[in-house]
């Protein structure tokens, strides 16, 4: 169930939509119909308010086409067209027909509340309410304010389920479910776990978070671990800055046979005899160097449209590419005489199985990965990651990228959401990020002669 489901002037529901149902009666013994985990979570908002002497019942939650072409009529001839616009959405656009929509009523001296100016006269009890919602994954729909972007007026009383996470990120960051969707960014440090793919990751991640735009930044093999950086929704314009960085990576080196995988999770293809007197060290420091590195052959690199994989999979014979790249540290940490660990920083690019293998190709030995930790990817290292299943840390675009970032005054700021070239003031020398007063990213811009240029525009 995607929690986050979009329905508005411009998105009408699809008519396959479907979700769990429940039936039951409010207070008043008026019955209604609304979306099981809604209504879980509406109960437990509901137990929590009445501890605040703040009691709030269900007037209204699904709606099916019909009702909602009643209800629409009803406004009509009572209201008017203006107050249809502004009040009561159109049959087929109102996000009633989600089953995560509730129309709260309030219970104020024994007596119910439930007409609009009355609702609106709340302003109290809603003010309490209204801060609670995110906590059991609700939103305030229709908020004050934001009523060119939701096509609606202030509804205190319309309450929508999103989940917890998207509920608590719309709720601090003042935004509204459209804005959520469409222009809202993060970046998050993650430590993947062992066992998954990059792709396992993002899809959870894009499940959790509701939305569907999930990239990350330089894939890590099932068997390794560590640093991996996921860009959510708007952040993916920067995917490319985020993985062009160098990276930090432990491994660890069986020594006596290879595979195809060139790692341990491969089928043998040979072993061989360990000579002990294998000068480890020595191989590893002269290995600091830039040069050409054949990539593995079970990697996603594509050859004439097709992915290595593929060829391998298919026995099909490839020349496997090479890729320039550098190694600019490495050290030996441990050795036995059978295996070995080491920390090296390289460029983007590098494969550290194809690594190993050229080490013990030097080293005249077979030699297999065993185990891979990316201990850092550009500046972020392993200890400021989170765990998948923890909360994350929202990072913000503009702190996750290496540029400076200005803030501008509001004539600028005009000028760079409209994607304008400005001055270079500022001697950048190749991109640079610019904020508004209230630290809202606008735009990267790069140089160009004496101008500045947009490369990516976050309006
Ligand atoms: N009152 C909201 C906009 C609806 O009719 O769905
Ligand atoms: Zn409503």
């Amino acid at each position: 169930m995607k929690y986050t489901l979009l329905v508005n002037k411009e998105n009408k529901i699809k008519d396959n939509y479907k979700c769990n149902l429940i039936s039951n009666k409010n207070e008043l013994g008026e019955e209604f119909q609304v979306e099981e985990t809604t209504y879980n979570n509406f109960l437990l908002l509901k137990e929590y308010l009445k501890e605040l002497n703040i009691y709030i019942d269900i007037d209204d939650s699904y709606r099916s086409i019909e009702r909602q072409e009643e209800l629409y009529q009803y406004f009509l001839e009572k209201e008017g067209q203006d107050y249809c616009n502004n009040y009561v959405a159109v049959p087929g656009y109102s996000e009633h027909h989600t089953g995560l929509a509730i129309d709260l009523m309030l219970k104020v001296n024994n007596e119910y509340l439930r007409d609009d100016m009355e609702l609106l006269n709340s302003k109290d009890e809603f003010k309490e309410i209204h801060k609670v919602l995110h906590k059991y994954g609700f939103i305030l729909r229709y908020p004050e304010g934001k009523e060119s972007i939701t096509g609606y007026n202030y509804e205190p009383w319309h309450i929508r389920y999103v989940g917890k996470l998207p509920a608590k990120i719309i709720y601090e960051n003042n935004l509204t479910l459209e804005e959520y969707l469409t222009s809202f960014g993060t970046v998050l440090y993650i430590n993947k776990p062992k066992g998954v793919t990059s792709f396992d990751v993002v899809n959870d991640i894009s499940k959790k978070f509701g939305i569907k735009r999930v990239g990350h930044t330089g894939t890590l093999d099932p068997l390794a671990t560590g640093v991996l950086i996921v860009a959510v929704g708007s952040a993916c314009k920067v995917v490319e800055l985020l993985t062009s960085h160098d990276k930090e990576y432990i491994a660890t080196v069986e020594l006596g046979y290879s595979t195809d995988t060139l790692d341990i999770e491969g089928k043998v293809l040979e072993r061989c005899e360990v000579p002990n007197n294998l000068n480890i060290e020595e191989v590893l420091n002269s290995f600091k160097k830039t040069y050409l590195q054949e990539v593995p052959i079970y990697s996603a690199v594509k050859v004439n449209g097709k992915k290595l994989y593929e060829y391998a999979r298919k026995n099909i014979e490839v020349e496997l590419p090479k890729k320039e790249v550098t190694i600019k540290e490495i050290e030996l940490l441990e050795k036995t005489n059978t295996s070995f660990k080491f920390r090296c920083l390289v460029t983007k690019g590098c494969y550290i199985r194809s690594l190993i293998r050229d080490i013990a190709k030097e080293l005249n030995v077979l030699a297999t990965m065993t185990d891979l930790v990316r201990t850092k990817q550009g500046n972020i290292s392993i200890e400021e990651t989170d765990n998948i299943d923890n909360d994350f840390t929202l990072h913000s675009i503009a702190n996750s990228l290496n540029y400076d970032i200005i803030k501008v005054d509001n004539l600028l700021e005009k000028k760079i959401s409209n994607g304008m070239k400005i001055d270079n003031n500022y001697n950048v020398k190749d991109k640079v990020i610019f904020v508004n007063e209230s630290n809202k990213l606008l735009g990267i811009y790069e140089k160009e002669d004496n101008y500045l240029k947009v490369w990516k525009n976050f309006n």
